[in-house]
């Protein structure tokens, strides 16, 4: 089974192939901020330190909420992704709060 490794908690769990990066968060502990669930707040914001090979394919949600650039640079929403291997992540406070205030656009 792979390990979810948050590195700002400084806490490592294994689990089920398939976790989602914020539920294992929520139900161990793993301290990673959140709030919508959704895809939509941005709260959830984390880099993949390791293992970015071993998360499923990038979702709408995060290419609205988070652009190209973040995400060529690694950054996945932590509600909107799953892991198939082992995986480290970490956030940023400063980053986190940017993200947040972004509007997304919706195409009518
Ligand atoms: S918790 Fe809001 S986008 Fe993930």
């Amino acid at each position: 089974m792979p390990f979810i490794n948050y590195k700002n908690a400084d806490k490592k769990f294994e689990v089920p192939n398939e976790s989602n990066i914020l539920r294992v968060s929520l139900r161990y502990e793993g301290d990673l901020p959140n709030r919508c669930g959704g895809g939509y707040c941005g709260t959830c914001l984390v880099k993949i330190e390791e293992g970015a090979e071993n998360v499923d394919k990038i979702k709408p949600a995060e290419v609205k909420k988070l652009g190209e650039e973040l995400l060529e640079q690694g950054y996945r929403l932590g509600c909107q992704s799953f892991i198939t291997g082992d995986v480290t992540v970490s956030w940023d406070d400063a980053l986190t709060k940017e993200v947040q205030r972004r509007k997304v656009k919706v195409n009518k």
